[in-house]
């Protein structure tokens, strides 16, 4: 049995076939529509969502699967003080898949030990969110047309922005990708990606503060919000919180073919004004989140669909 806890849970390999999977399912959704008959996922989310937990729920409800969990702490036993292991186990005997979001980095980790069923990461605390790497790694393959030879600028809150350390963590993997790291000085990439993924694997990175510098040479723009819920007290998220706004002027810097990603929610890091402009891909990276959760559900739970069905 499989989990994804992080994005190195895949081979390159492995990413390419669900990737391609991923994108055999926006072209012919009705092939996989009964896929998943009988089939539940369990969504349990200890923290906010939208996108991830409804992206993860219309994606089993497209393969004809059925859903059930729980969108927050204070509607499940945890506030009763039951821990996530005895959760899982129990949720086990409830559902054939589960998809967590938990404010505390490795809670999916330790829930996966105790599990019986496959158990997905939908982001733990500031640590890893690798259901967004795959989202964003469609949205690159299908607009830039390759994962590797790109220059990529992760803008914002590099610090606790959970999407970006799964982003750079999958893409230190393909040939000739440099990384332009756009963040306050309060706000740097953690050392522990600094060190021992960027420097111990020889990537070509740089780290600047502002974003102005960097703009003319990027491949993708993927820009952040200030992680509010993680910061220890408001008067820093509130200095920090408007540091970058993607704006149509800052747009005219950039090359033609550039492309924005935000992983969203956006508070005011990008202008909507940048939202007409054909380079912004952020509701299309939206978009896939459904197809590659529907290509993720049925790699852990080992599903092959051959012939179209309808
Ligand atoms: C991200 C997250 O939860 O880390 N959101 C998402 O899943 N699309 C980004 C964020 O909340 O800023």
């Amino acid at each position: 049995m499989r989990h994804l806890m992080s994005p190195l849970d895949f081979s390159v390999q492995e990413l390419d076939q669900l990737l391609d999977l991923a994108s055999d399912i926006e072209k012919h959704p009705g092939k996989y529509a009964h896929a998943c008959d009988g089939k539940k996922l369990a969504t349990c989310f200890y923290e906010p969502s939208t996108r991830t937990r409804l992206s993860f729920e219309a994606a089993m409800l497209n393969l004809g699967g059925s859903v059930l969990g729980f969108a927050s702490a204070d509607s499940s036993s945890a506030a009763k003080g039951e821990s996530i292991s005895d959760t899982i186990r129990v949720i086990s005997c409830y559902a054939d898949i589960c998809a967590i979001r938990h404010p505390k980095e490795g809670a999916a980790l330790v829930a996966s030990q105790k599990s019986k069923i496959p158990v997905i990461n939908a982001g733990d605390g500031g640590h890893q969110h690798p259901t967004q790497t795959l989202t964003d790694l469609m949205t690159i393959r299908s607009l830039k047309g390759r994962l590797g030879n790109i220059t990529i600028g992760l803008c914002g809150d590099l610090k606790f922005g959970r999407t970006v350390h799964s982003l750079i963590n999958a893409l230190i993997r393909y040939e000739n990708v440099k990384f332009i790291l756009i963040s306050p000085e309060e706000l740097r990439i953690p050392d522990y990606i600094r060190e021992d993924v960027l420097q111990a694997n020889h990537i070509e990175f740089e780290e600047v503060e502002r974003l102005e510098d960097a703009m003319g040479e990027l491949d993708v723009l993927y820009m952040t919000r200030v992680q509010r819920e993680r910061f220890f007290n408001e008067e820093d998220y509130v200095r920090l919180k408007d540091y970058y706004i993607l704006t149509k002027e800052k747009m005219a810097l950039a090359k033609p073919d550039m492309i924005v990603l935000h992983p969203l929610p956006r508070v005011n890091e990008i202008s909507t004004e940048v939202d007409d402009d054909p380079r912004a891909a952020y509701f299309t990276q939206a978009q896939n989140g459904v197809y590659v959760r529907m290509a993720l559900i049925l790699t852990l739970l080992e599903i092959e669909v051959q012939e179209e069905t309808c």
